[in-house]
């Protein structure tokens, strides 16, 4: 069945799924571009457009604040590391979405480095026979942690290419032993509105209603390339990203992708998620990346690659189906009208 094979083996000869190094910019010319960019001034214009173009573009320029200690990890590293030119770490913690923590790009990296992610439990329940509830630590001393460099492709259509750090999830669906029943896999975030402000106010929240859920079929949860990830850059996860814990699904929206999980359910019937919840007809179950059907209210044949640099590089390029991923999860949907189940 295609390259899942590379993966059953445990060796992961060759990555597709990483990005072509023509498609980002080197660390080197971003730098140079930042000194020429306040050289000129251009700082402070920047910070002067309003509203959506100031989230997606100019707010590269603001530096990330100081985060939490982060701790080094040891993890296989990806097989070409080497050759990819990644979305820098300042942009990867700086331009984030955690509406708990607020709604604007940088609110969750000003707003969440008390969060106390010391200790943390994870709970695997449901339709298993061997439910558990086990420390992060635990559960990082009990699997080896792999790198996989990843597209993100935000449905507000800005991507990112980020070196994630972790375990993949069948590996742990795996130690709860799935019964028959087990359709498909419900996360949750922790619900914390001490901690999490944003859990305070729906209307921040832009009326989510909290905790923040999300679901995968069975089959996507067990898909080679579906992580659970503890880290980025070789480091846990800063707050921001979704520390201690995160899911990472890389052909589907981003949104998909739920932080800080406290607890991983199996289930017979499709669980509510977050985004279908506030907004049915915008934001389906599936939520594969799809440049053919369009939200409602943008187009999604073409993104902005925020890389390395911002105001002369986040270029748009085209969006790939699945994100450029449909070689490892295309057989998933063959009996699935994409443009109905979106
Ligand atoms: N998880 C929670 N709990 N709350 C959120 O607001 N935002 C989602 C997803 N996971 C979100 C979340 C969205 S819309 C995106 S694009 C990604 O996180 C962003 O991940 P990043 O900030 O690490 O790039």
């Amino acid at each position: 069945m295609m390259s899942h094979n590379k993966f059953r083996s445990g060796i992961v000869t060759r990555a597709t799924w990483q990005e072509k190094e023509s498609n980002v910019t080197p660390q080197s010319v971003f730098k140079q571009r930042r000194q020429i960019i306040q050289a000129l001034g251009l700082g402070a214009i920047a910070t002067s457009i309003p509203g959506a173009v100031h989230a997606g573009i100019f707010d590269v320029f603001d530096s990330a604040p100081p985060t939490q200690a982060l701790q080094p990890l040891q993890y296989v590293k990806s097989p070409n590391a080497e050759d990819q030119i990644l979305t820098p770490f300042d942009k990867v913690t700086s331009h984030n979405n955690f509406y708990e923590f607020g709604t604007a790009k940088s609110d969750p990296a000003e707003n969440s480095q008390q969060f106390n992610t010391k200790p943390w439990q994870l709970v695997i329940d449901g339709e298993v026979d061997k439910p558990v509830t086990i420390d992060i630590d635990d559960l990082m001393a009990r699997f080896p942690l792999e790198e996989r460099i990843y597209r993100l492709r935000c449905v507000e259509a800005w991507s990112m290419v980020i070196p994630w750090i972790g375990i993949p999830l069948a590996s742990i669906l795996r130690m709860v032993a799935p019964n028959s029943q087990a359709k498909y896999v419900a996360f949750e975030t922790l619900f914390d509105p001490e901690q999490m402000p944003g859990q305070k106010h729906r209307l921040m929240g832009g009326g989510i209603q909290y905790p923040y859920v999300e679901g995968l079929t069975i089959a996507e949860a067990m898909n080679p390339l579906t992580l659970l990830s503890v880290g980025l850059y070789g480091k846990t996860l800063p707050p921001q990203n979704g520390a201690p814990i995160r899911l990472v699904v890389p052909w589907k929206y981003g949104f998909k992708s739920i932080k800080s999980i406290v607890r991983i359910r199996l289930t017979s019937t499709q669980p509510p998620t977050t985004w279908s919840q506030l907004a049915a007809n915008e934001y389906g179950f599936f939520a594969n990346v799809n440049p053919m059907v369009d939200h409602p209210r943008w187009s999604q044949a073409t993104e902005r690659r925020i890389d390395a640099g911002g105001l002369f590089s986040a270029r748009r390029i085209e969006t790939q189906m699945f994100n450029g991923y449909g070689e490892q999860v295309a057989d998933l949907y063959s009996n699935i009208d994409l443009k109905r189940f979106y």
